[in-house]
């Protein structure tokens, strides 16, 4: 918890505006924020609000569905925010990616049936359709691609595509529906993503932030190692 010096000091500054993602990324970016020494409440998504400011830290926590963070922060609405990696990969933002957070880890992977059969123009379905079209045209495959917005496994259970690509955290999903993953295509972790004017503008206060998160990331990635 910050001093209240320390608090006084935040409260005279500027707001900055961080594009949060609900769901499944928000509790670990809460708490990396808290233990960087922001005064963050830990219930910031338990409520309905969509707009948080919390005064003692000049922060204000624009509550966003994952895959809308990079075009808040595109456009400035926000000044920085949180997203994944496959976020960012699909969407190919304008925006500078500032940290690796080191949070939110799984990976991005190709799944099928395990009994597959190799075919001409696979039929993939997958929530990213350029990530996908990408891969396998590198690999020179011809596919179709099948853009859907989740319960992706459900595809080739039902025959409505050979292979899916998507994200695969514990894998648990893929299991309990009798799929395997046939390969990773990258990983992926969350990052600290600012807008270019904002950048600029704030980059005091955006670089302090940085400064503190990357260090509690560096003292979590030692604790990993020993
Ligand atoms: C994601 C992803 C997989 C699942 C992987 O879906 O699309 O379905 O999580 O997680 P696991 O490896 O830990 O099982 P999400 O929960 O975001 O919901 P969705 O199916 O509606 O996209």
């Amino acid at each position: 918890m910050l001093t209240t010096q320390a608090s006084h000091k935040e409260n005279t500054k500027e707001l900055l505006k961080i594009a949060m993602p609900k769901g499944r990324i928000n509790r670990p970016a809460i708490k990396l924020f808290q233990e960087a020494g922001f005064a963050v409440p830990d219930d910031l998504e338990d409520s309905r609000k969509l707009i948080i400011t919390v005064p003692d830290a000049a922060l204000e926590f624009i509550m966003a569905k994952p895959v809308d963070v990079a075009t808040y922060v595109e456009y400035g609405a926000a000044d920085i925010g949180i997203v994944g990696k496959d976020v960012l990969m699909e969407d190919n933002r304008d925006v500078y990616e500032l940290l690796d957070l080191g949070i939110a880890r799984c990976r991005m992977s190709v799944i099928g049936l395990p009994d597959w059969k190799p075919a001409i123009n696979l039929k993939v379905a997958t929530k990213y359709p350029n990530v996908a079209s990408q891969y396998f045209r590198e690999r020179g495959q011809q596919v179709n691609v099948i853009k859907l917005n989740g319960s992706i496994e459900l595809a080739p259970l039902i025959g409505l595509a050979d292979r899916i690509v998507d994200m695969v955290e514990t894998g648990a999903t893929i299991v309990e529906n009798g799929l395997v993953e046939m390969e990773q295509i990258f990983s992926i972790t969350s990052r600290l993503i600012a807008n270019r004017v904002s950048y600029r503008m704030k980059n005091e206060r955006i670089q302090d932030l940085c400064d503190r998160l990357q260090e509690v990331i560096t003292g979590r990635e030692t604790v990993q190692v020993k």
